[in-house]
């Protein structure tokens, strides 16, 4: 099996645990943190254990690299709009639920500018990974975490942490796995992708992305759904595996590409899928600029390896899914396949042809839209 993100190679799985002590202060969790939150202790942020310190954060912010220089892409951090009490112990609640504890034993200030351009590449707050992370609170709080009670609600009841989907992996006798990062309802081109993959790959595990997003995606639910009836009619199910991602998204292109990439080395795959424009956003990161993030790591950096996908699309001379590189006919012959363009025909109402995406998923989307 191979091994987690960083020096050691294991995952960091918090225990749930008891801890009766005092609590000085209630946080109760927004989306982003709370995912954050499950991330760290279900070991699919190893070898994160806490919240960033603020060695690690400055580090991540200036150089791509945790504080012992293991590849790490994007700042976790905890953000509070006021400082606590140094020592103070915080209680993390969501919906009522008290989820965990974190003693405080660091307090910093986010470097804001530079904690934005380092993982969006842009400043400007139009970008919603920008906006979101301009709206949080400017003091980052680290310590360890006491975790009381299992974090996910699982609302869509396919929740997996690592150390299930490795052993799901392992049983399967998958000595290959292949996973799929997706946040849009499922088309034509991303079932291209996952055949083109299993033709060589033992296991596909498609892991949608479920946490926050922004406003006008899909509603995971209803994306879940499309899943659920495409694997049924189209999938050979033994060789496919569909759980929750529970990460918010970040909107941050080949930086969020990496942290997708790591995480699901922690979840037991052997191989990442990133097409093109992955984790983008309008035009703020080049079409293929997600997949070139990874020429220039080093070696070791990760474990996990990437398939690298073209931008695919329908073509109607091979009446088919194809890409530039296995079709020679012109722009003419061709539907572009997108999520974009997914969500805008389901808003206009405009029903979706099979070239785009299978009726029984059309059914799904059209039915939520009407
Ligand atoms: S993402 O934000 O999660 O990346 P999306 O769900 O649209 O968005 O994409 C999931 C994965 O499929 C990403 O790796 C993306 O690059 C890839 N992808 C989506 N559409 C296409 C396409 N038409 N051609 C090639 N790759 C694609």
């Amino acid at each position: 099996m191979i091994e987690a993100h960083g020096p050691s190679g294991s995952l960091k799985v918090a225990p749930i645990v008891r801890d009766d002590r005092r609590v000085d202060q209630t946080i109760e969790l927004n989306e982003r943190q709370l995912a954050d939150l499950i991330m760290i202790t279900s070991g699919a942020y190893s070898p994160l254990e806490t919240f960033m310190n603020e060695a690690d954060y400055i580090s991540v912010v200036k150089l791509g690299r945790l504080s012992d220089s293991t590849l790490w892409p994007i700042p976790i951090t905890l953000d509070l709009a006021e400082p606590p009490l140094p020592g103070s112990v915080l209680g993390l609640t969501h919906k009522g639920r008290h989820l965990a504890n974190v003693t405080v034993t660091e307090i910093f200030e986010a470097l804001l500018t530079e904690e934005i351009t380092s993982t969006f590449g842009t400043d400007d707050p139009k970008h919603p990974g920008v906006a979101a992370t301009l709206s949080r609170g400017r003091h980052l709080v680290s310590g360890p975490i006491a975790l009381l009670d299992e974090p996910n609600d699982d609302v869509h009841g396919r929740y997996l942490t690592p150390v299930e989907t490795r052993a799901i992996f392992a049983i399967s006798k998958w000595k290959s796995v292949v996973a799929f990062q997706t946040r849009n309802p499922i088309h034509r081109a991303h079932e291209y992708l996952h055949k083109v993959a299993l033709e060589t790959i033992d296991g596909l595990f498609i892991h949608p992305l479920v946490g926050a997003t922004k406003d006008d995606d899909v509603p995971a639910e209803v994306r879940m759904k499309a899943y659920e009836v495409l694997i049924d009619n189209y999938y050979p199910k033994e060789r496919v595996l569909l759980g929750t991602y529970p990460a918010a998204m970040r909107y941050a292109g080949p930086k969020e590409a990496l942290l997708h990439a790591i995480s699901r080395q922690n979840y037991g795959c052997t191989h990442f899928i990133v097409g093109r424009d992955h984790a983008g956003v309008g035009d703020y990161y080049g079409t293929y600029a997600a997949q070139e993030i990874f020429d220039g790591l080093e070696d070791g950096d990760i474990k996990i390896q990437i398939i690298k996908f073209e931008h695919s699309f329908f073509c109607t001379k091979c009446e088919g899914v194809v890409s530039k590189r296995s079709c020679p006919h012109s722009a003419n012959d061709h539907l572009v396949l997108s999520g974009t363009k997914v969500r805008q025909m389901l808003r206009e109402g405009t029903s979706l042809p099979s070239q785009f995406t299978r009726s029984e998923v059309a059914k799904v989307l059209e039915d939520q839209y009407r």
